[in-house]
């Protein structure tokens, strides 16, 4: 998916069958035409095949043997795993997954080269397979975009799982020691779980840099830290209203820093970089 403005057109499906839920669709997306006289679409959970009817969707599941997304496990904890694909080696399988995702994306146009993309997929394992939660891609050589396109599949919505996936995308840029932004332009619901994200963890490598005692910190060093690159972190702090003194590198730690409260951020969903098995492909 690229980031190029998109046209809108009209909404053409409006419901997708996909594993136990039935989602409403948000955008339009470019299924195959005949497919615009079936409202409702049947999506095989895990190949991301896609059917006119339930019996067409029943008789394919009955022979389908994926149960995970077809590439390398590269992050396992108790609860999610991450499967990296390479556009290019699968590419039915990322065209797939880039027409459901545009159900819920109206402000990227489908790409069909996805030859440069890598794709980062969240699942939920149970005795049945990996069930797809989210993914984002990301292009092979970026020179800024740590993450081309980002979408938590509708039900799992606002319970953290955004967050993960971008705290994902910064973990890998930490390894492979470079800065990252994502691709603009972003969402309403892009931007919210950026700056978000940016600031809770802003605010950590604060906290941190106050528990050492430290009271200084410059940008450069929150970006080192973070691979969040500085213009993000001048936003965050900017739009949060911490306290920056322009024209200088450092910014000052501020009682409204400190009071704001670290602990709900504890407790949200994080990555465990020990259950990251992962090295830049080359
Ligand atoms: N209303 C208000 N705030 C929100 C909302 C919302 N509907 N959704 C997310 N946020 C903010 C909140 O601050 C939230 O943190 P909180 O719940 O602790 O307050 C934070 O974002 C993160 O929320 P998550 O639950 O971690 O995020 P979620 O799993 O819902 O995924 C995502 C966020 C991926 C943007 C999702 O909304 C989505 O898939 N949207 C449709 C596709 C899309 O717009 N993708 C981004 C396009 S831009 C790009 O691809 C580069
Ligand atoms: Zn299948």
């Amino acid at each position: 998916m690229s980031c190029r403005p998109n046209k809108r057109r009209v909404k053409n499906l409006q419901e997708i069958h996909f594993g136990e839920f039935c989602i409403e669709t948000w955008y339009f997306s470019p299924y195959p035409e005949e497919f615009n006289d079936s409202p409702i679409i049947y999506i095989c959970e895990f190949c991301l095949s896609y059917f006119i009817s339930e019996f067409q969707l029943r008789r394919h599941v009955n022979k389908c043997t994926i149960m995970h997304p077809p590439g390398n496990e590269i992050y396992r904890d108790d609860e999610i795993s991450f499967f990296e694909i390479d556009g290019a080696r699968q590419s039915t399988y990322c065209q797939n997954l880039c027409l459901l995702s545009k159900l819920f994306l109206d402000h990227k146009s489908l790409t069909y080269d996805l030859l440069p993309f890598l794709f980062y997929i969240m699942c939920k394992q149970d005795q049945y397979g990996y069930h797809i939660i989210g993914y984002f891609s990301k292009e092979k050589n970026y020179t800024l975009n740590n993450l081309a396109c980002i979408l938590t599949i509708p039900p799992y919505q606002r319970k953290g799982y955004g967050r993960l996936l971008i705290s994902f995308s910064y973990e890998l840029s930490k390894i492979e020691g470079r800065i990252g932004s994502p691709e603009r332009p972003l969402s309403d619901l892009g931007l919210l779980s950026y700056q978000q994200y940016w600031y809770e963890t802003i605010l950590e490598v604060l906290w941190d840099t106050k528990e050492i005692g430290d009271d200084y910190i410059t940008i450069d060093e929150i970006t080192a830290k973070t691979s969040i690159t500085q213009s993000d972190v001048l936003f965050t702090l900017y739009e949060s209203g911490i306290c920056v003194y322009q024209g200088q590198v450092c910014i000052r730690l501020t009682e409204a820093m400190l009071n704001t409260s670290l602990n709900s951020v504890s407790k949200k969903r994080r990555i465990n970089i020990e259950n990251l098995k992962w090295s830049p492909p080359h």
